[in-house]
Parts: C-alpha cells; structure tokens; sequence
C-alpha cells in the first residue's frame, strides 16, 4: 500500500489545474447506458473510481474508447452501450465503490431488468439504498433481495411522484436516470440540488431526454421512448478545488485554481473567508491567499447549497490550527469523524459530543505516522501534515487516490514537500 511522507511547513505558492468532478463523471458515465449510441465524456479525471465504473460497464458490454492520449489529466471516452448483454453490476465491483448502484435506474429503464449487488458496509456510515429502490418501485418495478443482490424486473417504467425521505445525491441521479426512458411524466420532490445532478442532468439532456427543475428540490422528466448519443464535458471538481483552498489556508501562500466554477463553491468559500481567506475570481479560476494563523469557523454539513460533508475533514484540519475554539456538526453521514483520532495523533485538540466535534486550536501540530481511513478523512490528513512540524507519514492512500488526481504532484508543484513512498508488493 502507498504511503505519502510529508515535511510540514512549507507555504503553497503557484498554479494548480483543477480535475473534473468524480461525483459528476461516475454517474454521466452510466448514463452510457441509457442509449445504443455513442456517449463522449470529456475532462473525466483520471481516477481509481473511474476505472472501476468503466470496468463495471465493460463487463456488461459497453464499448469503452479512449480517445485521449496516454496519462492525459483531463481523459475522453467515448462508451457505446449497444452490444450490452450482462444485466449485472457484481459484488467484486460493487463493494469497492458505493457509486456502482448508478447503472440500477438506467438498466432498469432500458432494458426492464437489473440484477445489482447491495453495496455492503461503509466506513462513513450505513448508507442504505432504499430510496433508490421505493422510488423505482413507485415507478412499477419489482425490486426483490436474493443472496445479496438486487433483483429488479419491468416491462417499462412508469411515470410517477416520488417524494424522497431524505435529500440523496445518487438516488435522484438514479431515479432521474430511471425516469429519462418512463411511460410519462415523472416528479421527483425533494430532489438533491448538488452541481452534479445538473451536470449529469445536462448531459441527458443533450441525449435527448425532457428534464426541467435540475438544481431545484423538484426534478420533472417527461419520458421518452429512447435515447440519442451526445457530448458531454464533465463539470470541475469544486471538492478538489476547495481542499487546496483549505489547504493554502492552513500553510499560508498564495495560490491560483484553474478551472474552478466559483458559483459551486459559494458554502466553502463563505466559510474560508471567514477563516481569513483572501480569495476572488479571475478570468480562469480563483485566486487565494492567506498569511495568517486562521480564525475558527463554525461549520454545520448540509445538502446542497448548504456545507458539503465532503469538505468536513478538510475544514476541519484547518480549525485544528486556529486561534481559538470552533464546532464542526456533521449531519449526513453519522460515521464521519474518523479522522479525529489521527488529527489527534498530531497534536490537534478535539472532542466529539455526538454528531459535533469540538476543536480547540492549537499553535501548531506535529508530524506523526497516521493512518488514511476514507476519502476525505485522508484529504484532512493531508492538509494536517503539510502545516505539521517535521515529518508525517500517512499509510493508505489508496483512499486519496479513489477520488484525487495525483495529488502529490499538484502539491509538489505548489511547493508543498510531499512525497509518495511506493508499497513493495
Ligand atoms: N440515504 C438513505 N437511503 C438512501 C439514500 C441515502 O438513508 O436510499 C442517506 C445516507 O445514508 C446519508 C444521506 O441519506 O445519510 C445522504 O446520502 P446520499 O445518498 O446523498 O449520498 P450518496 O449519494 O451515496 C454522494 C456522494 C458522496 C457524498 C454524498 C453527500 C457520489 C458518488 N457520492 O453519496 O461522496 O458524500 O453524496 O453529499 O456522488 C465522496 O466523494 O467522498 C463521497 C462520499
């Protein structure tokens, strides 16, 4: 397993070009599957998660084409799923990534039948899919569990209201999915906001499907009887972008992100000016600069637009170092603070009072060997080690490397001291 070794201290200074979304590439990719014509994805960044989606829909008989060249950082595809012939989303696959419960609604929808695994534990939390599957139910579909996989049957989709529980960024990419090739109109109320909904929204669109109210809390698709190949440039990833930020924030410098959407990012930056942030856009991107210890910042996670849980860990690494006592509350995912006890083996001062963590800033950290446990909790690492004094070692970067792309590089160009120590096997 790869390892990053970080010497903590050195301020970012320069440029970084900002990868294309992870959370809005993996379900654009299965929308492939919505169609016998091509699809061409374009600026997917090339990740762990994207590779395992591309590997998951070649098992099923799309037609994977690169068209990018080699190592490029911004890859096209083109997918063409008019040979599919495996209706099954398999549990190796499956369990290595959550998101893999996307090709649910399009197979559904296309092809009346769907045999996908349950994802199984998740380290953040349960994370169950039972509004993907009460939705696609109210839609006319049978959806049974046998020997841990998802059984689902139609002979075609049926337009309906849904009315989801809770605010979920996946089931209403996959019910709208779903909804794109349904006999009628369906509603979907309490409809996640996200960026990455409408990105992937636009992209059906372009393939022909009749969607209003992307962006809102209520989604309308008028279905369609099939769908037609597009082109399709995935949006930037602003959780990318805004771990830099945190990240310049907590070294101190000054940074340029190229290609970042300033309008996705409107909770971050509010919360990172408040740290002390100096941050405006330009012409390509968004320029920042800090040069001084942060202050600290109360943060609550919320669904779109509200704080992205996605960006806790890195928020959290920054308070660490303030100049006083902050709360982070985390409300969606209620297994989200593993990080703490590695941001404690740095020194950081926090406790957690149920779903809210407490942090007492301290003047500075110190390097230590810590352990990656998720995604972001490994990004929150990462901003920890590059102000901790002296060295910190992080093992399992593994979780970095499912949703960054090569990070250490964008670092290291930035004048951050980071290092990737290659596992021997
Ligand atoms: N939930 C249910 N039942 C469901 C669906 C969700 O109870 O059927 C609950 C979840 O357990 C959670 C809450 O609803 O407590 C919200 O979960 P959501 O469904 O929105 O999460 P997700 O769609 O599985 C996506 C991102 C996550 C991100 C969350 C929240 C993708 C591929 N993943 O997950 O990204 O944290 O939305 O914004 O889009 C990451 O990139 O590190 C990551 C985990």
């Amino acid at each position: 397993m790869d390892r990053f070794l970080i010497e903590g201290g050195a301020p970012l200074q320069g440029e970084a070009l900002v990868s294309g979304a992870k959370n809005a590439a993996l379900p654009i990719l299965c929308a492939s599957l919505l169609s016998s014509q091509p699809l061409v994805v374009r600026n997917l960044p090339p990740l762990r998660d994207v590779r395992t989606m591309t590997k998951l829909l070649t098992g099923m008989g799309v037609t994977v084409q690169t068209l990018s060249s080699e190592g490029s950082a911004q890859e096209i595809l083109k997918l063409e799923a008019g040979g599919v012939d495996k209706l099954e989303a398999p549990y190796e696959l499956v369990k290595t990534m959550r998101a893999s419960i996307l090709v649910l609604g399009p197979m559904l929808a296309r092809f009346g039948q769907a045999l996908v695994s349950l994802p199984g534990g998740c380290a953040i939390g349960q994370r169950p899919v039972d509004q993907h599957i009460r939705g696609l139910q109210a839609m006319g579909a049978s959806v049974e569990v046998q020997k841990g996989y998802l059984v689902a049957r139609a002979s075609r989709l049926k337009g309906a209201h849904i009315a989801t529980d809770m605010v979920t960024v996946t089931g209403t990419e996959n019910l709208m999915m779903a909804a794109c090739l349904a006999d009628g109109c369906t509603v979907i109320d309490n409809a996640a906001r996200e960026p990455e909904v409408v990105d992937l929204a636009q992209c059906l669109i372009a393939m022909g499907a009749k969607i209003s109210g992307a962006g809102t809390d209520r989604i309308v698709v008028e279905g369609v009887r099939e769908l037609r190949g597009a082109d399709h440039c995935v949006m930037p990833d602003r959780i990318e972008a805004g771990t830099f930020l945190c990240a310049v924030m907590a070294t101190g410098g000054e940074i340029l992100l190229k290609g970042v959407c300033e309008a996705h990012m409107a909770a971050t930056l509010d919360k990172l000016r408040q740290s002390g942030l100096q941050v405006r856009a330009t012409d390509d991107g968004l320029w920042a600069k800090a040069d001084k210890r942060p202050l600290p910042v109360d943060i609550r996670t919320a669904p779109y637009p509200g704080f992205a849980t996605d960006m806790q860990a890195q928020f959290m690494a920054v308070n660490t170092i303030a100049q006083g006592t902050s709360t982070v509350a985390e409300t969606i995912f209620e297994n989200r603070f593993m990080h703490v006890q590695e941001l404690q083996r740095l020194g950081a001062q926090i406790r957690i009072d149920g779903h809210t963590a407490i942090i007492q800033g301290v003047k500075k950290l110190t390097g230590a060997a810590v352990m990656a446990t998720d995604l972001r909790a490994s990004a929150g690492l990462v901003i920890a080690g590059l102000v901790a004094e002296g060295e910190t070692e992080i093992d399992r970067i593994y979780h970095l490397d499912r949703g960054y792309d090569r990070m250490e590089d964008k670092l290291i160009a930035l004048g951050g001291r980071v290092r990737r120590v290659k596992s021997a096997a």
